[in-house]
């Protein structure tokens, strides 16, 4: 028996959700006394915080879960758990499939985990995967960055893309209240925090579940009221959301962003096809005209805005006329980032049952494409940045290089410049931009500001 601290340890897989969960769960950890450890193998709770969105994200769980498994032979007062989108779909049944875990809970239970794991500690193995509704968060995140944090705003997804496993997993939508959103936000303005990150699946989505009202009485019924109402929170400099769904995206909204000097001028607005026929398919409910439409009126209003998106090749029927439908708007539009994957059948939604399922070389063929297109389309973005003064706030060292510190662009781009991290964490720096990559910037610093410019 050791008398010394006992220690945990999280991996995260999958979104800024469940970047976000972690955070939480690590402040649940280490409120009851738990140290963290980088290293799992040193750890006496492991906690996987996983990710189903497609077939490989979830095979990659049940590998690291296998060797923690087999190390609790050895070592049987290792505590084990599956938390996440997996232990959502899975259930019970992860419990048959690895009878050595303790606790199964959904991203519903995150900010239960301390209740829960005092009856794993009791003796019990445990499930929890209820739908419920959701408590507000009481604890203090253990977050990974002292300069940029993310705060939910919505838990869940109301829409049914065909493709898609996250309502199943992550329920239906529960929005936060505009104050307890915008006590959060003071709260991280208090302890420096300079960048916050408003997060939902689907955020345009924002206050169709609440009532309506705040305690000042004001109205907000939505996500650009909720973007008025929390501009303003002292110390916090930057402002980003994600993600947005075509659906809802309105010029009300647009204005909102171009009018408030805080929030970065970057969009990442997933379109998933170019054809309207699959986009029918997949239930997104809107044509690529509307898509090109809203990111016309955003250039319209913001003529530098960067515009990331995800897209998905070979969903079952896609032609190759329709690929090609995808590249065209890949082409037209000229995306700063985006996200592709092949589509994966996923337990439970409806595409994964149709007959007109592609075989897997159609689909690697087609993601190799569009991911050639999409790569020289960012690099050509990139390139307007050589010369201009960027404003970048700074997060960290440049771990390949001490001498230089980075942050990202208000574009959302990596950039690195040389510089003393020590001074310059967490400050916004005007950078002028000397040398350009697809993905990243690097520059030399020409005034440090402590605030934006308005
Ligand atoms: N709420 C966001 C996306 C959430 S999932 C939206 O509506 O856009 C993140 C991305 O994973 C999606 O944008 C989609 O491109 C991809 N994705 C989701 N399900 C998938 C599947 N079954 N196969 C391949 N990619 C998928
Ligand atoms: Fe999934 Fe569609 Fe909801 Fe996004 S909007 S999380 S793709 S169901
Ligand atoms: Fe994955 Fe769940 Fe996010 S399935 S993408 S971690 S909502």
């Amino acid at each position: 028996m050791t008398t010394s601290k006992r220690h945990y340890h999280i991996t995260t897989f999958g979104c800024q959700m469940n970047k976000a969960d972690s955070e939480r769960m690590a402040g649940v950890l280490e409120d009851m006394g738990f140290e963290w450890s980088e290293d799992p193998n040193n750890a006496d709770v492991i906690l996987y915080n996983t990710c189903t969105i497609r077939d490989n994200a979830e095979q990659k769980v049940y590998s690291y879960l296998g060797r923690q498994a087999k190390r609790k032979h050895e070592q049987p007062d290792l505590t084990l758990i599956v938390a996440g989108c997996v232990a959502q779909q899975e259930g019970e049944a992860l419990l048959r499939r690895v009878p050595e875990l303790d606790l199964v809970m959904g991203p519903q239970h995150a900010n239960r985990l301390k209740d829960l794991l005092e009856s794993v500690f009791e003796g019990n193995q445990v499930v929890a995967t209820e739908s419920v509704h959701i408590i507000e968060d009481i604890t203090q995140p253990r977050r990974d960055s002292k300069v940029t944090a993310w705060v939910n705003i919505i838990y869940g997804c109301n829409e049914r893309c065909t493709y898609c496993v996250v309502p199943n997993v992550r329920g239906v939508e529960q929005s936060r209240t505009p104050s307890a959103i915008r006590a959060e936000m003071e709260e991280l303005g208090r302890q420096g925090y300079k960048e916050i990150t408003l997060l939902g699946q689907n955020i345009d989505a924002y206050g169709r579940d609440l009532p309506g009202t705040t305690a000042e009485g004001r109205n907000l019924h939505n996500f650009t009221d909720l973007l008025y109402y929390v501009h303003d929170v002292p110390g916090i400099e930057r402002l980003r959301f994600a993600t947005s769904h075509p659906r809802y995206f309105t010029e009300r909204l647009i204005k909102a962003c171009a009018e408030l000097p805080k929030v970065c001028k970057h969009f990442h607005i997933p379109f998933q096809s170019g054809d309207n026929e699959l986009l029918k398919a997949m239930a997104r409910g809107y044509t690529h005209e509307k898509y090109r439409r809203i990111i016309d009126t955003i250039r319209r209003y913001m003529p530098d805005a960067s515009i990331s998106a995800d897209a998905i090749v070979g969903f079952p029927g896609e032609t190759e006329a329709q690929f090609e439908n995808t590249l065209k708007l890949v082409e037209d539009i000229g995306f700063d980032m985006l996200n592709t994957a092949a589509y994966s059948p996923r337990p439970g939604t409806p595409a994964a049952l149709w007959d007109n399922q592609l075989s897997e070389e159609i689909k690697s063929d087609r993601l190799q494409r569009l991911n050639h297109l999409g790569n020289l389309k960012v690099a050509e973005r990139s390139q307007r940045y050589f010369g201009r003064i960027e404003s970048v706030l700074v997060e960290d060292q440049n771990p390949k290089d001490q001498t230089q510190v980075m942050g990202r662009t208000g574009g959302n781009r990596l950039t690195f410049f040389s510089g003393d991290i020590k001074e310059l964490k967490g400050q916004l720096v005007n950078v002028k931009i000397t040398e350009v990559r697809p993905f990243s910037l690097t520059g030399e610093p020409i005034e440090v500001r402590t605030k934006i410019l308005v």
